[in-house]
């Protein structure tokens, strides 16, 4: 046992909570260390995971329309993750855009962002907001002098998220960036279960990986036991809620202790790690309605794999 383990107690709160259930659930949240955020960027590079590539495709499609459409001066408020090349090929097609206001939980990471946007869009005004992007971001107020405001919420990482805390994301960003404002929303759809499965089990096992650091993580963090060998990870499609879901599947009975708490493994039992949930436009579009948006665009690629929406207030 080391001596130096600094423990992170919120971690260890979701991990004592996720591991008590009949099902055992972790919350997604946690992949992302720098080691998680490094294998998701590896994934977004896979054969297998069209989700990253088609939407950049699509973006850049779409984009110069947009820009006409907003014309000089739009304050753009980008939710999760904000150095991304799709950021920057919506940030470079826009006509002199005012402020970009990237909203990030990880305060290291949007930081970091916000520098290198600094660095490529020397006018933009860039101001981090460190948060959960579930409470939103910056308001109306904030940038009063822009004609026009973009929110951003690319990557499907809707997806992540269930009915109720959509409603309430969607809402609270209406709520701030006001009447006059345009979303952009960028959500993976439904398809053949086998291509689903593909891009989240891939064959180079590199999903297989992230999903594993979770146990690394909490091994480290919360100076756990997990063999690692004694994992494995799936991937599954649930038709029923339309998502593909995570596991770590425990291969044999076993025990693992977690800050002096041990947890019961039965051969077969699994930890539910992730769900990414995939649309259709019609369920999207029920969706953004009840949270007072209406969609004004659909884009989609030739094989719909995947779908950006604009919304507007309704
Ligand atoms: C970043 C949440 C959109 O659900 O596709 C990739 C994360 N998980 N491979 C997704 C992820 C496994 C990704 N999101």
């Amino acid at each position: 046992m080391t001596t130096d383990t600094v423990v992170n107690l919120d971690l260890l709160d979701d991990v004592r909570a996720g591991l008590s259930q009949s099902q055992k659930s972790l919350p997604c949240i946690w992949f992302y260390d720098d080691r998680g955020s490094e294998l998701f960027q590896q994934i977004t590079h896979l054969s297998e995971y069209y989700l990253t590539r088609t939407e950049q495709s699509i973006l850049e499609q779409r984009v110069d329309g947009l820009a006409q459409r907003l014309g000089a001066g739009t304050a753009v408020v980008e939710y999760g993750a904000g150095a991304s090349i799709k950021t920057r090929t919506l940030l470079a097609a826009l006509l002199e855009p005012s402020s970009f206001w990237p909203v990030d939980i990880s305060d290291g990471f949007v930081r970091d962002a916000a520098k290198s946007i600094e660095t490529l869009f020397p006018g933009l005004s860039v101001k981090p907001w460190v948060g959960d992007f579930m409470a939103g971001g910056p308001s109306r107020s904030d940038f009063q002098n822009a004609p026009t405001v973009l929110g951003f919420f690319p990557g499907s990482t809707i997806g992540n998220l269930s009915d109720a805390e959509i409603s309430t994301f969607l809402r609270t960003v209406h709520d701030q960036l006001g009447k006059d404002a345009l979303f952009l929303v960028g959500a993976d759809l439904k398809k053949e279960p086998s291509i689903l499965i593909d891009a989240y089990d891939d064959a180079q096992g590199v999903t297989a990986n992230f999903n594993m650091n979770l146990l690394v993580r909490i091994n480290r963090e919360l100076d756990a036991d997990f063999d690692l060998t004694n994992f494995h990870h799936e991937a599954r499609w649930n038709e029923d809620a339309s998502q593909i879901e995570m596991h770590l599947v425990s291969q044999c009975d076993q025990s693992v202790t977690i800050q002096g708490h041990s947890f019961a493994f039965k051969s077969g039992e699994t930890i539910h790690t992730e769900n990414s949930r995939k649309f259709t436009v019609e369920g999207l579009t029920a969706i953004a309605k009840q949270a007072d948006w209406s969609v004004n665009e659909l884009w989609s690629d030739p094989d719909q794999l995947y779908g950006m929406l604009l919304l507007e207030a309704a």
